[in-house]
């Protein structure tokens, strides 16, 4: 089959490799029919190299079809029509008991002190080949597998692999009081879901970012916004929008490669120019984040109120400003997206056809996967107005 591997700094190739094989009684392997690509996969792109092997198969945004079954799993047949959650969750662990699928007991990489393993995502998590594939080896497959109507276009469903979860936890996280108010830092697809999921529970919400056509996209869906590119003191602008106070809560939707963060880009250019053992090592034991959002979030948020960060971070000794946070007493609240735990409040919303959430206006680009490698750049460079990318395989 035809699969998305990594080789190296920007460089992502679609290649031949073997076909998935049913290892395990509870797999399973599922024709691809959708998958997205993922602000994740771009960290992956571009910083998180020392812990990817030439060859790896990318994605963790997958929909299909069911192909083949394990023995064990007794709740899918072939033909069945379903959505893959990234992260890979037994169901009946002690983590998975108390819905941290994220901690999953039976799939944490222990070797290297993590989670739950999750579907294209370096050795950390467990190195297990990705969704942006013709064909897909779904392990855990009696629970993770999330079945979905006929019918619909997969846009209506593919987000429940990652964005749309990921973004219901991170507003859930950021612990809003009724008709509260949040800034959303980064309106990539998570940053937008976040906003219009706080829109639809009857928050108020101000997105920053400082990309015009993804200003727009969030306005669009009621969002007040704040145009990162043309102020230099972004929290001042929240506060001015909120009786001086700043916003209830805060959800950084950005992550480790935030714009305005020259030492810590350097740092990060530079453990990419070292060989990969170095430069693991340099990357788990140094602080080479870039936290200009997460600085930023931390100014914004009111005194007493909430910071849910979703964007994701990497450094081990990241400096942050305790004085300020715990002066302001913020909570602070964080991790991957315990997937299926938020699937039962969304398929209301992604199987009616009022689409109250919008999502078949997230996509701006659906390419085969043979184009996958220009998809890539063209979504890392933020080019030809890209905001979600799909690859339909
Ligand atoms: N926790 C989870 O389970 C989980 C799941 C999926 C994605 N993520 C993470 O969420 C983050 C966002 O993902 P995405 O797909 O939306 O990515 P994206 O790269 O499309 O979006 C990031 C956005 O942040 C903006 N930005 C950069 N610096 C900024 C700053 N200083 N202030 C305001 N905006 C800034 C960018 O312009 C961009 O629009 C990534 O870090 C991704 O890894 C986490
Ligand atoms: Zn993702
Ligand atoms: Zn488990």
């Amino acid at each position: 089959m035809k699969a998305v591997t990594w080789h190296g700094k920007r460089d992502v190739r679609v290649e031949d490799v073997p076909d998935p094989q049913i290892k395990e009684p509870n797999d399973a392997v599922i024709k691809v029919t959708t998958t997205g690509l993922c602000g994740s996969d771009l960290h992956l792109y571009e910083v998180l190299g020392p812990f990817m092997t030439q060859g790896d198969i990318l994605g963790h945004e997958p929909m299909g079809i069911v192909e083949e079954v394990g023995s064990q799993v007794t709740t899918l047949r072939p033909g069945d029509r379903v959505v893959i959650p990234f992260n890979i969750s037994c169901g009946h662990c002690h983590m998975c008991g108390m819905e941290l699928y994220a901690q999953c007991e039976t799939t944490q990489v222990r070797e290297h002190g993590m989670g739950a393993a999750l579907f294209g995502y370096t050795k950390l998590y467990g190195q297990v080949p990705g969704g942006q594939a013709e064909y897909l080896r779904v392990p855990q497959a009696q629970f993770g597998p999330i079945k979905v109507p006929n019918g619909p276009p997969d846009e209506r469903f593919v987000y429940l692999s990652d964005v749309l979860p990921t973004a219901w936890q991170a507003v859930q996280y950021a612990h809003l009081p009724d008709g509260g108010s949040l800034t959303v830092f980064g309106l990539g697809p998570i940053g937008q879901m976040c906003a219009r999921i706080a829109r639809h529970l009857g928050h108020r919400v101000i997105g920053v970012d400082g990309v015009p056509e993804r200003l727009e996209m969030a306005r669009r869906h009621g969002v007040e916004v704040v145009d990162a590119s043309e102020t230099t003191d972004v929290p001042e602008a929240v506060r001015q929008l909120t009786s001086g106070r700043g916003t209830d809560s805060v959800i950084d939707a950005v992550g480790m490669e935030a714009h305005g963060s020259p030492a810590a880009k350097l740092a990060q250019t530079m453990t990419g120019a070292l060989p990969d053992a170095l430069a693991a090592q340099l990357m788990s034991h140094a602080g080479v984040d870039r936290l200009a959002a997460l600085n930023q979030a931390i100014d914004t948020v009111r005194r007493g109120g909430v910071i849910s960060v979703i964007g994701v971070y990497g450094g081990m000794t990241d400096p942050m400003p305790m004085l300020r946070m715990f002066d302001k007493g913020i909570s602070l609240r964080m991790g991957q997206a315990h997937v299926r735990r938020w699937v039962g409040a969304l398929m209301p919303l992604v199987t009616d056809d009022a689409d109250p959430l919008g999502v078949m206006d997230l996509a701006t680009h659906r390419v085969p996967l043979q184009r996958a490698p220009e998809a890539y750049e063209m979504f890392q460079k933020k080019r030809d107005g890209a905001i979600k990318v799909l690859i339909e395989p």
